[in-house]
């Protein structure tokens, strides 16, 4: 598991989930790094993606979780960032690879298309599986 903060983040439609979420780290022992949204206000997804990615970049998180309605704007945004590999998972096996082959530092996750449980399920996955390496070392070296 991670050592440093864990950056969450999401827009309106995700703010639930993250709620959620941010709640499970917390019991989980993670310092946990909330960038908003703060309500079920509407607001636009790029603004949480981009600051999520920040994050990471800049070191603060070592890992994070984003979420929108589908967790594909708020991904897109995020992934604009280099160093940034954000994974929209719709189940834990996703999860799992996302870490194992892509090296994934960012979770995404539809908060309207997700059951919690799943998002929960992905998440543990997500956080407990480490990165393999070796050959998977080059392909990560061309997303650069
Ligand atoms: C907001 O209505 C919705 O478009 C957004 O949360 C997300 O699903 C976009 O990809």
């Amino acid at each position: 598991m991670p050592s440093k903060s864990i950056v969450i983040a999401s827009d309106h439609a995700g703010y639930e989930l993250k709620e959620t979420l941010k709640q499970e780290l917390s019991e989980m022992g993670f310092e946990v790094l909330d960038l908003g949204t703060d309500s079920q206000e509407s607001v636009d997804y790029p603004d949480f993606g981009h600051a999520a990615a920040e994050a990471i970049v800049s070191g603060r998180a070592e890992r994070g979780v984003i979420v929108c309605g589908t967790g594909i704007g708020i991904s897109i945004a995020a992934n604009r960032h280099p160093g940034v590999r954000a994974a929209l998972c719709h189940d834990a096996e996703l999860a799992k690879l996302s870490r194992e082959h892509n090296d994934a530092n960012l979770l995404a996750l539809g908060g309207r298309t997700t059951e919690v449980d799943v998002a929960r399920a992905c998440l543990k996955s997500f956080l407990e599986t480490p990165y393999e390496g070796g050959r998977h070392d080059r392909r990560i070296a061309k997303l650069a």
